[in-house]
């Protein structure tokens, strides 16, 4: 799907360095080009015939070797991306710095491509302030960084420094070079994400729990495919994609306003967002008092705009609008009657159906979802990551 990029994947000497094997299969596996740099501390943790056999390409590690080809320009000045993991607390200093004694300093100095770096070390190294001002620089430079996770560490400690995933640093790395020749460029998508909330005083809300992970699911793989992409949040906690311009809104009025200025400029709308069916008639301006209220306390509530809906009479006939549908039955033939009752009451292009539950669909890694055209017609259905079912409905929706 994606064509072909020229990468360098610069590896430092840390033990996450064993994780970065895991994102030079991906890159391979989708059929990029890669060039393994090691460090020498990094051949401490991986050797050369791993990286060697996982990109299929001789490793690169010395300045001195090939210098006919002028190799610690020409490796920069060829890639499409420059992705280093792990970044270890001393390679963030060497690249703040612009210290080029090495074959990956020379060339980060050499390339114009975009440089992602996806730090691994222990918490009190990421959190030292001579890290985080290194960090800082290389963001202002406009480096790309890549989590580090929280979680387990080397050895029996825990907390954020914790490589991201290869998967991760493998989107994130992508995300930089959009597909010139992706099926889907030129495509205008608008995506909304998360779930509104809706205050009920100065430090409450009624929401939901979805995370935004499909949403933002979407709007990454639409990027990768070549489409201008973008992306309104409501609450979410997950990172967002850098590489996809994003602004938050709070409530269901928020969100309609946001979706309804963006409209025009959309040929396709995908409403992953879910919205608060009910906002509390009065938002109380102070803290509501237990003390104040007695034992029992009544909400009312008011229905909010069904902003899906209202989006179908003034889309242009050649815009597509998707709607999503998450509910509770486990039983599928249920779940597409459900589905096709919805898309009535909606008359949106598509609707993707998924079933949700307690500990299902809302916040999970994965979902399945079977999506209907607006006869009611199955013209799709996945099951995997988040991402792999925004690729289905990508692809399902623009089928035709
Ligand atoms: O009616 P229901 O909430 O199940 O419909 C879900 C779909 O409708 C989602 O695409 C959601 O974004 C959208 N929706 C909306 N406005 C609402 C409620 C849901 O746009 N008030």
């Amino acid at each position: 799907m994606t064509s072909a990029l020229n990468i360098v994947v610069g590896v430092t000497g840390g033990i996450a360095a064993y994780k970065a094997v895991g994102v030079v299969r991906l890159l391979v596996r989708a059929g990029h080009r890669v060039q393994v740099i090691a460090t020498e501390h990094a051949l401490n943790f991986v050797g050369a015939p791993t990286w060697e056999a996982i990109s299929r390409q001789p490793l690169a590690t010395d300045l001195y070797t090939d210098v006919s080809e002028v190799r610690h320009v020409a490796l920069g000045q060829r890639a499409d991306l420059v992705i280093i993991a792990p970044a270890t607390a001393n390679t963030l200093a060497k690249l703040a710095a612009g210290i080029a004694d090495d074959l990956l300093g020379n060339t980060v100095l050499a390339t114009r491509a975009p440089v992602l770096v996806a730090p691994a070390m222990h918490t009190e190294m990421w959190q030292n302030p001579a890290t985080v001002a290194n960090v800082a620089t290389l963001r202002e430079r406009g480096i790309h960084i890549v989590g580090p996770e929280s979680g387990q560490l080397t050895g029996t400690d825990s907390g954020p420094g914790r490589m991201s995933e290869p998967e991760d640093i493998v989107d994130a790395g992508l995300g930089l070079v959009p597909d010139a020749a992706g099926d889907l460029r030129g495509r205008r998508i608008l995506i909304t994400a998360g779930g509104t909330r809706e205050p009920l005083d100065p430090v409450r809300y009624l929401g939901n729990r979805s995370s935004g992970k499909q949403g933002i699911a979407l709007a990454t793989a639409a990027h990768l495919r070549g489409a201008d992409v973008e992306l309104i949040t409501a609450s979410i906690d997950e990172t967002l994609p850098n590489h996809v311009p994003s602004h938050g809104v709070q409530t269901a009025a928020e969100l309609q306003r946001a979706v309804h200025t963006s409209l025009p400029a959309a040929d396709i709308v995908i409403m992953a967002a879910a919205v608060a069916d009910y906002r509390p008639v009065q938002v109380s301006e102070t803290k509501i008092k237990k003390e104040e209220r007695g034992d029992t306390l009544t909400l009312e509530l008011e229905k909010n705009p069904d902003i899906l809906a209202g989006l179908v009479p003034l889309a242009r006939p050649e815009q597509i609008i998707v709607g999503f549908a998450a509910e509770t039955s486990r039983d599928r033939e249920h779940l597409l009657e459900l589905g096709r009752a919805k898309l009535a009451r909606k008359g949106c292009d598509f609707l993707c159906l998924n079933a949700v539950g307690w500990n299902d669909g809302f916040g999970a890694d994965r979902n399945t979802v079977i999506i209907l055209d607006a006869t009611g017609t199955i013209v799709g259905e996945a099951s995997g990551s988040k991402r792999e079912v925004a690729d289905a409905i990508l692809t399902a929706i623009t089928a035709g």
